[in-house]
């Protein structure tokens, strides 16, 4: 299950995102917002953090204008490792080498067709497991990376 968040600025975005996950048949729970009317995106943020802490969903796409603000928000949430995107590139090595759990784009920054192809990139791709990965993953939760 794929959790959807997006403020007034990733509104349109997701829309076009729908369209892909529901075209290929992924699951999905969109905690919105719903339409254009302009809104605070760290509580979508939260939203979306929420759910893949309580293991409601498996991963997550945020989108705002920039995908800047709505990333910073989600990385306050613990667990959460939200990877702001704009190529296929970054959305596959962020998931072999940081197991990105949910992936954020600018509604303003990307168009809708390479959108498309990095939500594809970033839902097919799984992480690594390589050792040098997960120590790396498990020192951005711990106090030992000081
Ligand atoms: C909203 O206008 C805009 O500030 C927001 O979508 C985002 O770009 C913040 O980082």
């Amino acid at each position: 299950m794929i959790a959807l968040g997006c403020d007034h600025g990733g509104y349109e975005l997701k829309q076009e995102v729908i369209k892909y996950l529901e075209k290929n048949q992924i699951a999905y729970r969109d905690y919105g917002c719903f339409d254009m009317q302009s809104v605070d995106y760290p509580i979508y943020a939260r939203k979306v953090a929420k759910a893949i802490q309580s293991e409601e969903c498996e991963k997550g796409i945020l989108i705002c204008g920039t995908g800047i603000g709505i990333s910073i928000a989600a990385n306050k949430c613990k667990g959460i490792r939200a990877a702001l995107c704009s190529d296929c590139f970054s959305a596959e090595a962020t998931r072999q080498h940081n197991d990105a759990n949910i992936l954020v784009m600018g509604g303003r920054v990307v168009g809708p067709g390479l959108a498309v192809k990095i939500v594809d990139t970033f839902l097919n791709t799984e992480f690594s497991g390589d050792e040098r990965h997960a120590r790396r993953i498990s020192l951005i939760e711990s106090d030992e990376a000081e």
